[in-house]
């Protein structure tokens, strides 16, 4: 058959870079995501030693890759590496999805915050509007999720860290009159009023640890969520569920609807997330 009758291409080819990796449902993820809305790619984890992630962009890009996905520890450096950045990766500070463009420019997104923000409206019909959020947590998971979740105007947002300062960094940089972003000590905290919305951006649950919250942050209609997840409930879930919190959520949803926007960043069609988030969680 000659070339011009023959519509087989070779997929696009997709990654995501971390290290360590093996345990990524990203693969799994997009692969569904690509046979749910016929995209021909395909979609690999690809363990990055430390230091040698620009060039292994580098080779990636060169063998015709389309598009990344970065987790830990890389999302830092992929902010630096890429050309241009979308507004929400620049408040991040950090990049967890790069677009190779047709000239071969790097374009770094950070879909995280509105793959919380997606999960908690959409999956988990929690309304955001006018609501106090207090984001446990000042490291790079916690100043990747502000900005989506300030554009959903809460009436206020307290960022508490063990660490003051890099919480008022944070804040500080969302200092305007329409917006109210502050920082506070675990301390302070004991002196403010309950909140609807409670987030767990620290990475004390890795180590089954828990972050030193009052129960006096918490009231008996508030939504916690913990953005990392494991098989079953993490230490902050089973601390929100004995204080009495009615919505108790983990990050899987979130997981996969950052993917989703990543995925719709590449192949410009956006894929349904229900049902993946569902086999993930029963599998
Ligand atoms: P990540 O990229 O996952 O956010 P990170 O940048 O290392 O990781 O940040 C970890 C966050 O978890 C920080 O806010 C850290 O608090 P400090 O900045 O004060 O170190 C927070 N953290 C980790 N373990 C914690 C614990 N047991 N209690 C409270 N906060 C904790």
């Amino acid at each position: 058959m000659s070339d011009l009758f023959n519509f087989e291409t070779t997929p696009d080819p997709y990654a995501v870079m971390g290290n360590p990796i093996t345990h990524s449902k990203s693969p799994i993820i997009h692969t569904q995501f690509a046979k749910q809305t016929s995209q021909s790619i395909i979609y690999q984890a690809i363990q990055v030693d430390i230091g040698g992630f620009p060039q292994a962009v580098g080779n990636f890009v060169a063998n015709g890759g389309k598009g990344l996905n970065i987790t830990v520890p890389f999302k830092l450096d992929a902010f630096q590496l890429v050309d241009n950045v979308s507004e929400r990766a620049q408040m991040a500070q950090a990049v967890n999805t790069i677009l190779v463009k047709k000239d071969g420019a790097l374009y770094g997104d950070n879909t995280d915050g509105i793959g919380l923000v997606r999960d908690l409206k959409f999956n988990n019909h929690v309304i955001l509007q006018q609501k106090r959020i207090l984001v446990v947590g000042a490291g790079g998971a916690g100043q990747g999720i502000i900005h989506p979740l300030n554009a959903e105007a809460p009436s206020e947002i307290v960022i508490v860290n063990r660490t003051l300062s890099k919480a008022q960094k944070i804040a500080d940089k969302y200092k305007t009159s329409t917006s109210k972003v502050t920082a506070a000590t675990f301390l302070e905290l004991r002196t403010f009023k309950p909140f609807d919305i409670i987030i767990n951006a620290t990475s004390a649950s890795l180590k089954n640890d828990l972050p030193p919250l009052h129960n006096n942050v918490l009231q008996a209609d508030c939504c916690c969520y913990d953005l990392m997840y494991k098989d079953s409930d993490t230490s902050f879930m089973l601390w929100a569920k004995k204080c009495g919190a009615r919505t108790v959520l983990d990050g899987l949803g979130m997981l996969v609807e950052q993917a989703a926007e990543s995925f719709t960043l590449w192949r410009d069609v956006q894929p349904t997330t229900k049902a993946i988030i569902e086999n993930l969680r029963h599998n």
